[in-house]
């Protein structure tokens, strides 16, 4: 596990509780929270250089900007990668990243966990069986409980690179189909640290899928009473609405599906099935974020590259 912070600390825990795991190694640039981490969990504390040669496979939850460079050293030992999202900030370097780590046929699982998600899977089998006739509209909501810690938000990349990304994960995951447009707007109702980084912390995008459906993404950083995730689909047919505020955080909402995120990343790294979250795909997430913030900042409907 490189870098045990908010989510590093929940990945190594999980790892740790797998019968299949032997013993998980834990790094971070703070030594000494990777060791105080060790002490209380069980898991065994290296240097970050040292823990390649020790470990089958690797976790990234350190900094996003830090992502590329661990990637490419636990490619160059050809070990697979459960590698945080985003993949990097800018879509070029996270492109480039990719192919090396391909070139050198190491696996890249990238950790979109709604994927696995029992709410989501459930969609995704509606839309399948088509029991909603031909799609017409899609509206996803992810609105955080509570901001990030003030110090997260420069490193974030803004809300549509870290939050709406999961958004635009899901929602070609759910329905089959990639979004090709967007038009994004925001506003700041918050804390001020968003709108000092030129970032939002409300926020709407409408899209449109490649067949023509249309849909609305909404975001936040602050809903007291809860954690707000839903996902409502609508066709000629039918409607299918799911999820909702539930009490906690993005830990405790999907505390399971980052368990089954983890034991499908095992299974990846054992050879026994194929990739669930594979790099091309996030890939396509991001270009939608990137669309997003051109969008925002120039005020017009942007086209996905
Ligand atoms: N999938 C999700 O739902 C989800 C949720 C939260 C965060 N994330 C992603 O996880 C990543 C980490 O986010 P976080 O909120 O846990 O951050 P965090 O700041 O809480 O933790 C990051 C940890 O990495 C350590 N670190 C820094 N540089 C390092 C290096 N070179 N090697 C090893 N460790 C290093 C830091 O000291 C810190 O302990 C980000 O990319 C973020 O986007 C994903």
């Amino acid at each position: 596990m490189l870098g045990v912070g908010r989510i590093g600390a929940f990945h190594a825990r999980a790892l740790g509780g797998m019968a299949e795991v032997e013993q998980v190694v834990v790094a971070d640039a703070d030594h000494g929270r990777a060791e105080e981490f060790a002490a209380r969990s069980g898991a065994e504390a290296a240097r970050s250089t040292e823990v390649y040669g020790r470990v089958d496979a690797v976790v990234i939850a350190a900094p996003t900007a830090v992502h590329v460079e661990l990637l490419r050293r636990a490619a160059d030992a050809r070990l697979p990668i459960l590698c945080e999202k985003p993949i990097a900030l800018d879509p070029t370097v996270a492109r480039e990243a990719v192919e090396y780590v391909r070139a050198r046929g190491a696996e890249l699982q990238v950790g979109f966990q709604r994927r696995f998600d029992p709410m989501y899977l459930a969609a995704r089998e509606v839309v399948r069986a088509g029991a909603l006739g031909t799609l017409t509209r899609v509206h996803a909501v992810s609105v955080d409980r509570r901001p990030p810690p003030p110090e997260f938000v420069p490193t974030s990349g803004g809300i549509y690179r870290d939050t709406h990304i999961h958004d635009f994960d899901i929602v070609p995951w759910v329905t089959g189909l990639p979004i090709v447009e967007v038009t994004a707007i925001g506003a700041n109702r918050g804390a001020a640290v968003f709108r000092e980084h030129d970032d939002v912390d409300v926020s709407a995008v409408l899209f449109r899928l490649a067949d023509g459906t249309l849909g609305t993404a909404h975001a936040g950083r602050r809903h007291e009473p809860g954690y707000d995730v839903r996902l409502e689909l609508a066709g000629t047919h039918g409607t299918h609405a799911c999820g909702g505020v539930t009490e906690g955080d993005f830990l405790t909402r999907f505390a399971d599906a980052y368990r089954a995120e983890l034991a499908a990343f095992v299974a990846l790294a054992a050879g026994r099935i194929d990739n669930p979250c594979p790099a091309p795909a996030a890939l396509a997430a991001q270009a939608v974020a990137e669309a997003c913030v051109v969008s925002r900042r120039e005020g017009r409907t942007v086209r996905v590259e």
